[in-house]
């Protein structure tokens, strides 16, 4: 129910979903705070969606959406693809899952050997989270030593040494040459702190001392090609070869966390850096839209994974290589080509280009990061942002303002993740991403007396 003091742009949003408001009292009798999931949770309450069918998706109020969420990059061709579903009903109505292995399974394996440059072998998970996990333990065996070196405002998952320093306080942070090992939440082991090594984004030279430092102690690096949870933030090229050089000079395991990336290149952004890592963490697009993750790389350690090793890395997990996803995933990156790869990076860039002009014509700070299809609005800056530490002081200046464009976008029929992570699917074309750019320039326009009056320095 809406409050009196309540933002006007947020009591426009109810009026608009009242079907949404319903189901969300429902849900918070259920949920803590009314979801089973925190990142896809924003306030007042998220819609209620009822069904998606390619590039839109439909809320309980009948509400047609473009949807730029795609849950966070995973729906590389939107929904209900008609190759995706054939290929999961049939394997529906021979089982879903075997606990042995299956066609489907090899086949979506080897397509993805022959593209990622990385993976010559590789093992499925369940998600991305424990495809991340479970490249940590195996270099950590490979290697014998215990700490991991992550990326300030990194993100690889849902447990702890994956989201070490994800937004770290700028009071707590410490300096650039060495970052503060910093909790999200109450939740952190002092251990897991003291076994994580920060390093900062796009720092070649700073990364390249610190690797040199902890060399001794430090089992792997993890780092995102493109910083995505600090929205969408590309890495340089000079950064990621220096990270390369310092592994590699140390006998350091190199992780790229390809989860949100591998839909960039044909082989993932590795290949259209050029850069080649030890091992690639891999999720998302390869499950064609079901439940997903992966860890690939170099033989000589993906084989510590193998049953008939001494001692192997256990790697269980129920679900992992499961039928339906296989089949799902197959048909998936079948249909998503070299020509769609690039077809969907240069829509990116049009949208990217779109929003940039329409900040411009709205007189209000703010900018479109990203690369290829994934995009993030970056609101309260123009200027460069090359680090964590760039996107954290972004959205301090920022406030509320995001959450009300993110709102005010949805009443325009344009989903986004509510960080403003926009991301095209092959479901969409030239005409949906002028959609998308309308829907800002309208959107920014209804916001900008409040930008005025609530955060006047945010105007051009
Ligand atoms: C870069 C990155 N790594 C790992 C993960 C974890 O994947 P999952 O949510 O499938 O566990 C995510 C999820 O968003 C991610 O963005």
């Amino acid at each position: 129910m809406a409050t009196q003091e309540e933002h006007p742009l947020i009591a426009e949003y109810r009026r608009f979903s009242p079907g949404s408001e319903t189901l969300a009292e429902r849900s918070t009798a259920v949920f803590p705070g009314g979801d089973t999931r925190s990142s896809a949770h924003y306030g007042p309450y998220p819609l209620v969606m009822d069904h998606g069918s390619g590039c839109h998706i439909t809320d309980v109020d009948g509400h047609e959406l473009l949807d730029f969420m795609n849950n966070f990059t995973s729906l590389i061709h939107g929904h209900a693809h008609p190759a995706v579903v054939a290929a999961v009903k049939e394997q529906a109505s021979k089982g879903s899952a075997y606990a042995a292995t299956s066609l489907n399974q090899i086949e979506l394996a080897e397509l993805i050997v022959e593209r990622v440059p990385s993976i010559e072998q590789l093992r499925f998970t369940s998600s991305g989270t424990e495809g991340t996990l479970m490249a940590i333990r195996c270099a950590r065996a490979a290697t014998g030593r215990q700490k991991i070196m992550k990326m300030e405002g990194g993100y690889h998952g849902s447990y702890e040494l994956a989201e070490v320093s994800l937004v770290p306080d700028p009071n707590e942070r410490g300096s650039l040459d060495a970052p503060v090992s910093l909790p999200i939440d109450k939740s952190f082991p002092e251990s897991v702190l003291r076994d994580t090594v920060i390093c900062p984004y796009n720092e070649p030279e700073r990364a390249e001392a610190l690797i040199d430092t902890h060399a001794q102690d430090v089992a792997a690096v993890i780092v995102e090609p493109v910083l995505g949870s600090m929205g969408m933030l590309p890495a340089s090229h000079e950064f990621l070869a220096a990270l390369r050089r310092a592994t590699e000079r140390h006998g350091i395991v190199l992780i790229f966390d390809e989860v949100i990336t591998l839909r960039l290149g044909d082989g993932g952004a590795q290949s259209v850096y050029g850069v080649i890592p030890d091992l690639t963490c891999m999720g998302k697009i390869i499950g064609g839209g079901l439940p997903v993750g992966g860890v690939g790389g170099k033989r000589e350690l993906m084989q510590l994974f193998s049953p008939s090793q001494e001692n192997p890395v256990m790697h269980a997990s129920t679900f992992s290589g499961n039928a339906l996803t296989m089949a799902a995933g197959k048909a998936a990156m079948e249909a998503y080509t070299g020509d769609e790869v690039k077809r969907i990076n240069a829509l990116g860039e049009r949208l990217r280009e779109g929003c940039n002009h329409a900040f411009q014509q709205a007189g209000i700070k703010g900018q479109a990061l990203g690369m290829g299809s994934l995009t993030n609005l970056h609101i309260a800056s123009n200027g460069v942002l090359h680090d964590a530490r760039d996107s954290i002081a972004g959205m301090i200046a920022a406030g509320h303002i995001p959450r009300l464009l993110h709102l005010c976008m949805l009443r325009r029929g344009v989903a986004s993740a509510s960080r403003l992570m926009f991301c095209v699917s092959t479901a969409m074309g030239e005409s949906e991403i002028e959609q998308a750019i309308t829907a800002l320039h309208e959107s920014l326009a209804e916001l900008g007396p409040y930008v005025a009056s609530e955060r006047p320095l945010l105007v051009a």
